[in-house]
């Protein structure tokens, strides 16, 4: 029988209708960009409610999609981690009243985990044991990764996210919310070697990112120190885009370096690559590059499951072949998650 996914980590209000067999039977995502993109950022409250408002009507489409209600439904899936508290709490709560209301049992999904199963949905071939890499507007963490479940954390960064930086920097050329893709977008038209920017840590061993350094230079490259109002600055389109591309290459460069250095440190046969940023057609091509020199494959995750969704909630499915199922005591971890 299928089983609904619900997703409401950060600011998209998500549901999915998945049968037995990983196929998609229905599916909805209500994002909130229009309301977060006057502020530059997720507002958490903001989100919260917001999710409130959607998650019903969400839900609904979705079922409505697969032409099937609640009782014909075998389990209720909800991401309860990691993730702003206001906004899980309400995919939480919602998945925790319908599976009472049903008699459906509940499992509880990982959404950094749930990112990088989305790279198994697209093949039809197994891609664990892997490495697994999450680039995403609160993550840049790289796994090793024996199974769907089972995924040891090798580092991640030690301040912003990879998808956060280019969201500030989106914000910074006044290219408004969420800014990478914007910033991808008007990369293509840039020089990547017009500025120099740090790449930082890439030569640290281990698997350590940090993102802040980056940031902050190319906030001195778009204004003097003391400028606190980038409304009113004057940078031609074309001095925007090497912007855009040197700010991408560096973070691209970083990424590439860390994660095939972790598939040949670990012998890796597969890299699996999921999260917002895994969007990003220079990473993208970037890493294709890297596998094809080094000879490991690469999955990543399709366009349209990179950023947040509940179709990845299908690794729900792995859980209950475990017979791993939350109870009605279900909480939420907001906090950042390895
Ligand atoms: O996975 P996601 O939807 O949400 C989180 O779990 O954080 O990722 C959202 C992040 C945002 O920071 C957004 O700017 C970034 O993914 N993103 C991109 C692209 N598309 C989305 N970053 C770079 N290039 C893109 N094409
Ligand atoms: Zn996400």
């Amino acid at each position: 029988m299928p089983i609904l996914t619900i997703e409401s980590t950060c600011d998209e209000t998500a549901a999915a209708v998945i049968s037995d067999s990983g196929e998609v039977l229905g599916e909805c995502v209500a994002t909130q960009e229009a309301l977060h993109e006057r502020f530059g950022g997720v507002v958490p409250e903001v989100a919260a409610r917001a999710h409130v408002e959607r998650i019903l009507p969400v839900i609904d489409t979705a079922l409505t999609q697969a032409g099937l209600t609640g009782d014909q439904l075998d389990a209720v899936a909800v991401a309860d981690r990691p993730g702003l508290a206001g906004s899980l709490l309400v995919g939480v709560v919602a998945a925790k009243t319908l599976a009472v209301a049903w008699h459906k049992p509940l499992v509880a999904v990982n959404h950094l985990h749930a990112h990088l199963y989305a790279c198994q949905l697209s093949v039809d071939f197994p891609v664990y044991p892997c490495i697994g890499l999450v680039v995403s507007g609160g993550h840049t963490s790289l796994y090793r990764c024996q199974s769907p479940l089972d995924l040891e954390y090798l580092g991640g960064t030690i301040d912003d996210a990879a998808g956060e930086a280019f969201d500030k920097v989106g914000a910074m050329l006044q290219l408004g919310f969420p800014g990478g893709p914007a910033v991808s977008r008007l990369a293509v038209q840039g020089d990547p070697k017009a500025y120099d920017y740090p790449r930082s840590m890439i030569r640290e061993p281990g698997y350590r990112f940090s993102f802040s350094g980056l940031k902050t230079a190319v906030r001195y490259s778009i204004a003097e120190p003391g400028v606190r109002d980038f409304s009113d600055i004057d940078l031609s389109e074309q001095a925007k885009a090497d912007i855009c591309a040197s700010f991408q290459a560096a973070v691209v460069d970083v990424l590439v370096a860390k994660s095939r250095r972790a598939v040949d440190q670990y012998d890796a046969k597969y890299l699996i690559v999921g999260g917002g940023v895994a969007a990003n057609p220079a990473l993208r091509q970037a890493l294709q590059v890297a596998a094809d020199e080094d000879g490991f494959q690469l999955v990543i995750a399709p366009m349209k499951l990179c950023t947040d969704n509940a179709v990845m909630g299908a690794i729900a499915l792995e859980k209950m072949k475990r017979d791993e199922y939350a109870g009605l005591d279900l909480d939420i971890t907001s906090g950042l998650q390895r």
